[in-house]
């Protein structure tokens, strides 16, 4: 393999020291950029590009050539683990991800099966693995899946929820049900990540969107006791480096002292937190990744350049920092303003590291 040529992300990730501070963006690569959209025409659909090598390398490139990104991110989505299950998943126009068939019933449930990666979900490996020569070591790849709690969300509702009814009246009148999802999630998620790692993954995160929607003890029941399991069962190393992870709770600020004790080398954070504040919390024990409002990017470049800098201020001085979103970039974004945003970040972020 080809050794890194831009390897400031991992080195954020493992506090150690850079020139400058990395940055990538949660969907970067995605319908905000004409290129995509162009791409995804080609393709059919959202999971034509998905489950096509060629096309998801293409669009995992496409930031990256109108932007000095630090990161690449496989071309993907959470959902295509409980799809290897056999729930179905589809996109209905504008309406987000559905499920054929959503898990409400015991014998469903209990019927549900770890899915056969190298089978299931080859079109997977397959891209990471033709991301990765693509790159030919321009900046490091980031492999991902969803938590199980949230992958459990998708699964249960059939699809986006403003509420979690069904889950939530599982959790609280048949846990032990909820339970029995999650643990095969957790299984499912430890062979995914194990397995684009093998394929070529530098880093991964574990997209955790809806753990914030719980009470605390159920966080941590729920959801943070499987991140951790994951964790646990993960490949630390290849090619001679340490493939650090990230975990992201959406909505999890309250909680960073649990979240940085389950082993993982960085926590994400959306942008409700402040940054320095969850530093001081967090200490050595990990990196930290965000946490810039998305929607500010629909203010001026001027503005963005004052959010950026008042976020690295924040931060302050030293290693540890991973700029991003504090989620994805919203499909009505300007493409301009992201090239300001990562702009900004480069520029202002030296003095810090000097
Ligand atoms: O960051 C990247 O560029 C990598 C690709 C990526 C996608 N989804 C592509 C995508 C990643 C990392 C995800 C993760 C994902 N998917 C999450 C966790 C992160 C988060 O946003 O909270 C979740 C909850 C999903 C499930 C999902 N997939 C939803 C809710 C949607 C619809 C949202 C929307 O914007 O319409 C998707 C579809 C999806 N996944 C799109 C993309 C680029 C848009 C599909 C399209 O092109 O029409």
């Amino acid at each position: 393999m080809t050794s890194l040529k831009n390897d400031t992300f991992l080195r954020a990730l493992l506090k150690q020291p850079t020139d400058y501070t990395p940055i990538w963006m949660m969907r970067q690569a995605g319908r905000y950029l004409p290129e995509y959209r162009a791409t995804r025409a080609k393709a059919g659909s959202f999971m034509g590009l998905c489950t096509s090598p060629e096309f998801a390398t293409e669009v995992t490139l496409q930031p990256l050539e109108r932007f000095p990104l630090d990161a690449a991110i496989l071309f993907s989505d959470i959902l295509t683990v409980p799809d290897a299950m056999g729930l179905g998943l589809y996109f209905a126009e504008g309406e987000g991800p559905k499920f054929e068939r959503p898990l409400r019933d015991e014998a469903a449930i209990r019927a549900l099966e770890v899915p056969h990666i190298e089978d299931k979900l080859k079109y997977v490996t397959d891209a990471v693995a033709s991301i990765r020569k693509a790159l030919d070591g321009r900046v490091p790849l980031i492999g991902f899946s969803g938590s199980p709690f949230t992958l459990a969300c998708y699964m249960i509702e059939g699809g986006g929820s403003s509420d979690f009814r069904h889950v939530k009246a599982m959790l609280y009148s048949r846990p032990e049900l909820l339970h029995h999802i999650l643990d095969v999630n957790a299984r499912a998620v430890i062979d995914y990540l194990n397995a684009q790692i093998a394929a070529g993954a530098q880093a991964v995160q574990i997209f955790d969107t809806w753990g914030g929607s719980l009470t605390q003890p159920a966080y941590r029941e729920f959801s943070l006791a499987y991140m951790q399991q994951i964790v646990a069962g993960l490949t630390r190393e290849t090619e001679g480096r340490r493939v650090p992870v990230i975990v992201f709770t959406k909505g999890g600020g309250q909680w960073l002292e649990d979240i940085a004790a389950i082993g993982a080398d960085a926590v994400g954070l959306d942008w409700t937190t402040d940054i320095g504040q969850a530093r001081a919390r967090v200490g050595d024990k990990v990196a930290l990744q965000g946490n810039f409002d998305p929607n500010a990017l629909f203010g001026s470049p001027a503005a963005i350049e004052s959010e950026v800098a008042r976020i690295l201020a924040a931060y302050g001085h030293g290693s540890g920092h991973v700029f991003n979103l504090g989620h994805g970039i919203s499909q009505f974004a300007d493409p301009a303003h992201a090239g300001a945003l990562v702009e900004a970040v480069h520029r202002l972020s030296r003095p810090y590291h000097a």
